[in-house]
């Protein structure tokens, strides 16, 4: 059960609205990436752009997970939470002198390189810090995630990665560069993907480059696979954590893999999507024209993905149990634009002001995408163990 009645009727005493993080689906989260990986001796590094509360790192690492980071922000963060920097990598289309030479100085494992002008920038820094720069190069497979257009990273009409047919020239390149070592590539090619043949078409592209690699007689060690597994959106409770399994079983079947390379995953949302959920409190039920708003006291400003996306999340009235009544809502947040909704016609039960509404599955880009816009400041955080 996500959310026990205890715990309910503490939401009924707290100041909304809130962020509430379970942690016992965090850990089983946690748990069961872990045991999938093993199958195939993976590294997992947590994308912590996906949520980057103290705590939330801190539970993974504790079952050994990494850290994926994309700016010298979140480096640090990780460092902060005791990650060690053997197992942070480094990625991000545009990274400053300053968050290189960072990254160079705490010594992390791999920082991941996404154009030929970005790996002269490292070679100078690296040259003007006497070290070495262990380096992967980007590679962007052009294969299509089948996700929403603005989370598709693995494009040629991308800005990321370096495209595969630039190869020859960014090695030539690579050869000439002193303070570069190139340990590995990388690949990402989007987010929420839940069809699994596309996990294996990137599996296919990931042979043919590294065939071509192999036969240049260049031995990446490294191959990182990227995040993008998607979660269960529709129906949180009978899917509280993603289908790990078959998502490394995948990578298990089609990835050729010599025996000298270490397989890499930065998953994001797949750990900490389910674990969340935005609490909020019905302002105001108001009828007009032939339709009810539901007003709630969040919105965009909090949570943007469906303003932003038209991303779905399941809504919940927490205050009602009886499953008998239900009318049709537009439920909405309180701020001045026409695209501050979570749903329209959402079927609920009947809602009242000051009943506590749930939307689900926002423990990942959630709060850490939230704003400060119309000044009605941020969402308040609670741990489930915590209350
Ligand atoms: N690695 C790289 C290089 C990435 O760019 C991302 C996500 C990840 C890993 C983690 O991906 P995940 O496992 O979470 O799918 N704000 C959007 C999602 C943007 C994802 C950006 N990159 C959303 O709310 O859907």
């Amino acid at each position: 059960m996500f959310f026990t009645s205890n715990k309910i009727e503490k939401f009924k005493t707290l100041p909304t609205p809130f962020y509430y993080y379970n942690t016992e689906v965090l850990t089983l989260t946690a748990k069961k990436c872990m045991e999938a990986a093993n199958i195939i001796s993976a590294d997992i590094h947590y994308a912590l752009k996906a949520n980057h509360q103290d705590k939330i790192i801190q539970i993974l690492s504790k079952h050994g997970i990494g850290a994926d980071c994309v700016s010298k922000g979140e480096v640090e963060k990780a460092i902060k939470n005791k990650i060690n920097p053997k197992k942070i990598v480094l990625a991000g289309v545009g990274k400053t002198d300053e968050e290189i030479t960072y990254a160079l100085q705490k010594d992390i494992a791999s920082i991941n390189a996404e154009s030929i002008q970005e790996l002269e920038i490292i070679n100078n820094i690296a040259s003007q810090l006497n070290v070495k720069a262990n380096i992967s190069i980007r590679i962007n497979p052009n294969v299509d995630a089948y996700t929403h257009k603005y989370i598709t990273t693995g494009l040629e009409e991308n800005k990321f990665g370096i495209n595969a047919s630039d190869l020859p020239h960014i090695l030539e390149k690579i050869s000439t560069l002193k303070n570069i070592k190139l340990i590995g590539t990388h690949y990402h090619i989007g987010s929420q993907i839940t069809d699994m043949s596309v996990f294996k078409t990137l599996c296919l592209k990931v042979n043919e480059i590294h065939r071509y690699l192999s036969d240049k007689k260049i031995k990446i060690e490294h191959i990182n696979l990227g995040g993008g597994l998607g979660v269960n959106y529709t129906n949180p409770d009978e899917h509280l954590t993603p289908d790990f399994h078959s998502y490394f079983d995948v990578f298990n079947k089609f990835l050729e893999k010599y025996k000298y390379q270490q397989l890499h995953f930065e998953l994001g949302r797949a750990l900490v999507a389910q674990c969340g959920a935005l609490i909020a409190k019905v302002i105001i039920v108001k009828k007009s024209f032939n339709k009810q708003f539901l007003i709630i006291d969040t919105g965009m400003n909090h949570l943007i993905r469906p303003a932003l996306y038209e991303a779905f999340h399941l809504i919940q009235n927490l205050s009602k149990t009886d499953t008998q009544t239900s009318s049709l809502y537009d439920v909405c947040g309180p701020i001045c634009e026409t695209t501050d909704f979570f749903g329209k016609n959402v079927w609920l039960q009947h809602s009242e002001r000051n009943d506590i509404i749930a939307i689900r599955t926002t423990g990942a880009y959630g709060e850490v995408m939230s704003s400060d816009y119309n000044l009605r400041g941020k969402p308040n955080i609670i741990f489930s163990d915590e209350l």
